[in-house]
C-alpha cells in the first residue's frame, strides 16, 4: 500500500496532505545532502550560493508546510520564531536532526510533531507525529494515535513515492539495545549506576550520535535511549517540542514509555519553543524501572 492510500483510508484530509508534504519534501533534502553538505562544496546542481544543509532543509519543509495553507504555524528548531499559516495545524519540527553526522556520512532524521493547539503546548496536544531516517534508505515511521506504521522510499520510473513496510510496530519488551548520549562523568549518579547494570541484563552499546536513527533502533530490537540528566545541566540537550515529544508519542503508540525521570514526557508543558528536558525512552518496563531510579534520586 502506497503512503497516500494509507493516509486517505486513516487520517483526515488536513493531517494526510501535510504528511504527504512532509514526505515530498524529505525526498528533496535527502538529493540535496551531498550538494549542500560541504562535502561538494560550491558544486549546486541550479548554480545558486551554497547554504548549509540544515538551513535549507529547514527552509524546504517550512515553505511547503505553509504553502498547502492548512497548517497555523511551523516551529524549527533552526528559526527563532514560528513561521505564520493560515490553517488549523500547528507543526513543530526538527527539520535535520543529526547534523553533526552529516560531514561523516552517518544516519542523518527529521522529526514531526503535528499539534492541534498554538505552541508551545504539552505533547497531550499532538494529533500525528513522524520521523524520517536518511539512511541506507529514506523510511518514515508514523503514528496518528491508531498504532505506528512504516513506509520506505522507493522508486518506480521517474517518481519516487513511499510504500507500506511495516503495519503496527511494537517495541519488544527484551531489551537488546542501549545509548545515551552526552559524557558518562556528566550522568546523574542513578542513570550511570542504571547504565552499568545494562551489559549484565545481556544488552549492547548501540550509538550514532542521531537522536532518529539511535531511537529507531530501540525500537526495532527494545531497549532504551536516554539524553539524560547532566551535572550542571539538568536539563538535558533534546527539545520537548521538536524532538522528544513526537517521538516519544510514537514510542508510546508502539507500547513503550517516555520518561523525563519524573513523568511521561507527554505531559511536559514546554514554556518556549526550545525548552529541553532529559529524556529516556524506549521499552515500558525497562523505562518504569529507570523513572523510579531517577525519582528516588
Ligand atoms: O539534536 C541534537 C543531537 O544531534 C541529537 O540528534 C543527538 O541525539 C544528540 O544531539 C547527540 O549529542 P551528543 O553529541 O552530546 O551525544
Ligand atoms: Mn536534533
Amino acid at each position: 500500500m502506497r503512503l497516500d492510500e494509507f493516509l486517505k483510508l486513516n487520517v483526515s484530509e488536513d493531517l494526510a496532505q501535510i504528511t504527504t508534504t512532509i514526505a515530498q519534501s524529505c525526498i528533496t533534502v535527502w538529493e540535496n545532502i551531498p550538494f549542500k553538505s560541504g562535502l561538494l562544496a560550491d558544486v549546486n546542481p541550479s548554480g545558486e550560493r551554497q547554504k548549509a544543509i540544515d538551513v535549507f532543509s529547514n527552509d524546504v519543509f517550512a515553505d511547503a508546510l505553509v504553502g498547502t495553507g492548512l497548517v497555523r504555524e511551523v516551529a524549527s528548531e533552526e528559526m527563532e520564531e514560528a513561521a505564520a499559516g493560515k490553517g488549523r495545524v500547528s507543526v513543530a519540527m526538527d527539520p535535520l536532526d543529526g547534523s553533526s553526522n552529516v560531514e561523516t556520512n552517518n544516519p542523518l532524521g527529521s522529526i514531526f510533531g503535528m499539534y492541534s493547539e498554538p505552541l508551545p503546548c504539552s505533547g497531550r496536544n499532538l494529533v500525528g507525529a513522524l520521523y524520517v531516517t536518511y539512511g541506507n534508505s529514506i523510511t518514515i515511521t508514523l503514528s496518528f494515535g491508531k498504532g505506528v506504521h512504516r513506509f520506505a522510499a522507493v522508486r518506480k520510473g521517474p517518481e519516487m513515492s513511499f510504500e507500506l513496510l511495516g503495519l503496527d510496530l511494537k517495541i519488544p519488551e527484551k531489551p537488546q539495545v542501549y545509548g545515551v548520549g552526552g559524557a558518562r562523568k556528566d550522568w546523574i549518579p542513578p542513570v550511570r549506576d542504571f547504565v552499568d547494570s545494562f551489559e549484565g541484563r545481556g544488552m549492547r552499546v548501540r550509538y550514532c550520535g542521531t537522536f532518529v536513527g539511535d531511537y529507531n533502533q530501540v525500537l526495532s530490537r527494545g531497549g532504551i535511549f536516554a539524553y539524560p540528566a547532566l551535572v550542571g545541566k539538568p536539563a538535558g540537550k533534546l527539545r520537548v517540542l521538536y524532538e522528544t515529544a513526537p517521538i516519544g508519542y510514537i514510542n508510546e503508540q508502539a507500547g513503550g514509555y517516555a520518561t523525563d525521570g519524573t513523568k511521561s514526557i507527554l505531559d511536559i508543558s514546554p514554556r518556549s519553543l526550545s525548552e529541553t528536558s532529559p529524556a529516556y525512552l524506549g521499552s515500558a518496563p525497562l523505562l518504569h524501572e529507570l523513572e523510579r531510579l531517577v525519582s528516588a534520586g
